[in-house]
C-alpha cells in the first residue's frame, strides 16, 4: 500500500439524503483489508479507519459494511452522521467531487476538490468559541503545509501553543492543541519573505525525522511492549551507523525496552545494556533473543486456543464443545485461579473476568519452552485490559467502575472500559509472532547482553565473565537517562509486577518522578548520573564516543560532563514531534556527544 494517495468522490443525491458517500471509485485496496464488516452492527463491525473531515471538528471511526448474501462491501461509510454537514459546510451540490487522502494506513482526510470549497468558512472553525483557533492538522491544511512542518514552527519558538480556551500553553493534553491561525499566516508571511530572524539554524533537520510514520517509529520488536520513554529506532540506527563499525561493543548503560541493544544488533554490533528494573531487562531479553520461529508460533497458538477455550466455557452461555472443563469442576477451578490472586492492585484494576483470565493463562505459561516471551505477551495484554478510559493507557490516575459507560476523548463515543483479557490476547498473539520473525531476518549474530543492576556501581568485568564479550574495551555509549523528576520507571508498568512478583527497585532510580524536580532533586540527580558515567568509564577505550540523549531543560548536563571527567564535544540539537506515548507535546531535545577529559 503506497502511503499518501487519494481518490476522488462523487456526491450523488444519496450523499445529500442519507449522508452516502460512494467509494466504488476507490477500490479495495485503497482500504485496510480488515475494515469490511458485517451488513449490520449486530453481525460484526470491521477494524475502522480514522477520518478527518474538513471543518469537521470530531474524528470519524468507521468500518464499510458488506452485503449479507454476498459479503462484497456496500462501498459507503457506515458512520455517515456527519457528511451532510460537511457538504453544507463546503457549499457541495449534488455532482461536486470531494477527495479522500489517505496519510497513513488507517488515517484518513476527506477535503472538497477544486473550486467549491469554502475555505473561509474552514479558516475560521471555533474551537470552542475562540474564532482563530484550530487544530494542528486544520492549521496544515490550510497553509498548505504537512502537520510536521507546524510542530517544527511550534519547536523552535515562531508559533505558540493554546489550549481550547485560547490560552497560551507550554503543554497540551492530548486532543487539545491549538494553533491560532493568524500567528501562524503571519510568521509565514514573514518566512516567505525572507526575515531570517524567522528561520531557527541550530535545530538539525535531519534528526526530526519528520514524517515518519507510526508503524516505522514501533517497527519490528520495539512494539512487543509499551513502553513510557523510550527514543525512537530511527534516532539510534543514525548514530550508530555513522560513528562505529561492525564488531564494536557499545554499551547503553541506562537501557530501558533495549532500543539501543535491537539497532546495535542490526547493524552487527556488539551490545550491552544495564537496567535498574527487572521488568524492563525482561522486555528487552525478549526482544533481542534469539528463537526458534516455528516453535514460538506453537507455543504462542497453543496458549492462545487453551486460553480461548477455559474463557469460552466459563463466560461464554451457549458454547458448545466436549468437556474440557467439567461442570462439576468448574467452580472448584475458578476458586482455585482467585487464590492465587494475593495483589490488592490486580483485583481492584480489573475486572472478575480478566481476573480469571490473567491467572490462567499466567498458569499455562509454565507448560511452555518461551516463558520469557509469554510473559511480556500477557503483560502487553493485561496493560490494555485494565479498567480505565481508552484515551489513558499511558498515565491512568485511578481505575473506573466494571462496565460503567463514559465519554471517550480518544473514540469521540461513550464507551465502556474493557472487561475481559481474551481479545487482547487474540490482537497480540499473532502479532508477536509477526514482530519476532520481522527482526529475525534482520538481526545478526551478535551479543546483546542485558545486565539487571545499578549503572552506579556494576561490575561489568564480572557481569561479563564467561560471555563472548568479556575482556573486550568498550568502544562507546549510547543512551538516553532517566531525566530528573519525569517517570517513575517501575510504577508505569505496576500491573506486570504486580502479576508476576518481579522484585522493585524503586529507591535505586535515579530522578524519579516521585522525588520532584525542585533544586535538591536536580542536585541529587547530577550526583546520580555523574556516578553512573565516572562508574562506566572504567570500561571504556580512551577514545570511546559517548551520546547521551536528554531534554536537559535544567541545563544540567555541562556540570555532569565535568564531574565524570568528560568533556561535551559537541551538542546536536532535535526537534521531538513524538516520542511513543508521549503525546501530542512537540519539544527539543539535546543529543551530548562526550568523550573522556584526557
Ligand atoms: C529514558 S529510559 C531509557 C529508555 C531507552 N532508551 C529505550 O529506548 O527504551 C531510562 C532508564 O534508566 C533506568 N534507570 C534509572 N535509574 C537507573 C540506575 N540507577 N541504573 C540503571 N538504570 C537506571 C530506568 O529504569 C529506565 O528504564
Amino acid at each position: 500500500m503506497n502511503k499518501m494517495e487519494s481518490r476522488v468522490i462523487k456526491l450523488t443525491t444519496a450523499s445529500f439524503k442519507y449522508g452516502n458517500l460512494n467509494l466504488s471509485s476507490c477500490g479495495k485496496e485503497f482500504f485496510p483489508l480488515d475494515i469490511f464488516g458485517g451488513s449490520n452492527k449486530k453481525s460484526g463491525l470491521g477494524h475502522p479507519i480514522t477520518i478527518e473531515a474538513e471543518g469537521i471538528d470530531k474524528e470519524i471511526k468507521t468500518d464499510i459494511p458488506t452485503v449479507a448474501k454476498t459479503h462484497s462491501p456496500r462501498w459507503i461509510f457506515r458512520e455517515r452522521s456527519w457528511s451532510k454537514k460537511f457538504a453544507k459546510l463546503h457549499n457541495l451540490k449534488s455532482g461536486d467531487t470531494i477527495l479522500l487522502i489517505r496519510r497513513s494506513p488507517r488515517k484518513y482526510f476527506i477535503t472538497p476538490n477544486g473550486k467549491k470549497q469554502n475555505k473561509e468558512k474552514f479558516l475560521f472553525i471555533p474551537s470552542k468559541g475562540i474564532p482563530d483557533l484550530v487544530t494542528l492538522e486544520h492549521a496544515a491544511h490550510v497553509v498548505g503545509k504537512t502537520p510536521a512542518n507546524i510542530r517544527y514552527y511550534i519547536q523552535v519558538g515562531r508559533i505558540n501553543k493554546y489550549d481550547l480556551s485560547g490560552r497560551k500553553i507550554l503543554k497540551a493534553r492530548n486532543g487539545q492543541l491549538r494553533i491560532s491561525l493568524k500567528e501562524l499566516k503571519s510568521f509565514l508571511y514573514m518566512l516567505d519573505k525572507d526575515i531570517k530572524r524567522h528561520h531557527n539554524g541550530h535545530l538539525n533537520k535531519e534528526l526530526g525525522f519528520y514524517g515518519l510514520p507510526e508503524y516505522e517509529r514501533t517497527k519490528h520488536v520495539h512494539r512487543l511492549h509499551s513502553y513510557l520513554g523510550k527514543f525512537i529506532p530511527q534516532l539510534v540506527e543514525w548514530f550508530l551507523s555513522k560513528n562505529f563499525k561492525e564488531n564494536d561493543v557499545i554499551l547503553d548503560p541506562f537501557m530501558g525496552s533495549g532500543t539501543t541493544l535491537v539497532q546495535g544488533n542490526e547493524l552487527k554490533i556488539h551490545t550491552i545494556g544495564i537496567d535498574v528494573s527487572e521488568f524492563n531487562c525482561l522486555i528487552a531479553k525478549v526482544k533481542t533473543q534469539k528463537y526458534d520461529i516455528q516453535k514460538i508460533k506453537n507455543e504462542i497458538l497453543e496458549a492462545e486456543k487453551r486460553l480461548t477455550s477455559f474463557s469460552m466455557h466459563l463466560f461464554e452461555k451457549n458454547y458448545i464443545q466436549p468437556s474440557l472443563f467439567p461442570e462439576d469442576k468448574i467452580e472448584e477451578l475458578k476458586d482455585s485461579l482467585m487464590n492465587e490472586v494475593k495483589s490488592e492492585y490486580l483485583t481492584k484494576w480489573f475486572a472478575q473476568r480478566t481476573l480469571y483470565e490473567m491467572i490462567y493463562y499466567r498458569r499455562l505459561i509454565k507448560k511452555f519452552q518461551y516463558q520469557d516471551l509469554l510473559k511480556v505477551l500477557l503483560s502487553r495484554a493485561v496493560r490494555s485490559a485494565r479498567l480505565i478510559p481508552h484515551y489513558d493507557l499511558a498515565r491512568p490516575k485511578a481505575p473506573i467502575e466494571a462496565e460503567k459507560e463514559y465519554w471517550c476523548k480518544k473514540h469521540n463515543r461513550i464507551c465502556k472500559p474493557i472487561g475481559q483479557l481474551l481479545v487482547k490476547i487474540h490482537n497480540y498473539s499473532m502479532d508477536t509472532v509477526r514482530r519476532i520473525e520481522i527482526f529475525d531476518n534482520l538481526r545478526s549474530d551478535k551479543s546483546a547482553i542485558v545486565i539487571q543492576g545499578d549503572s552506579r556501581n556494576i561490575n561489568l568485568d564480572n557481569e561479563l565473565k564467561k560471555t563472548p564479550l568479556e575482556d573486550r574495551k568498550i568502544d562507546g555509549i549510547f543512551t538516553s537517562p532517566p531525566y530528573v523528576g519525569q517517570i517513575d520507571y517501575h510504577d508505569q508498568h505496576i500491573y506486570a509486577y504486580e502479576l508476576f512478583g518481579f522484585p522493585r527497585n524503586d529507591e535505586l532510580e535515579i530522578g524519579p518522578q516521585k522525588a520532584g524536580s525542585s533544586k535538591q532533586a536536580q542536585k541529587d540527580y547530577i550526583e546520580g548520573i555523574s556516578d553512573a558515567f565516572l562508574n562506566v568509564k572504567k570500561y571504556l577505550k580512551n577514545d570511546a564516543k559517548i551520546f547521551i540523549v536528554a531534554n536537559d531543560r535544567f541545563k544540567l548536563y555541562p556540570e555532569i560532563a565535568k564531574r565524570s571527567g568528560l568533556k561535551i564535544v559537541k551538542e546536536f540539537h532535535r526537534a521531538v514531534t513524538k516520542r511513543t506515548e508521549q503525546g501530542d507535546n512537540p519539544y527539543q531535545e539535546t543529543i551530548f556527544f562526550m568523550m573522556k577529559e584526557n
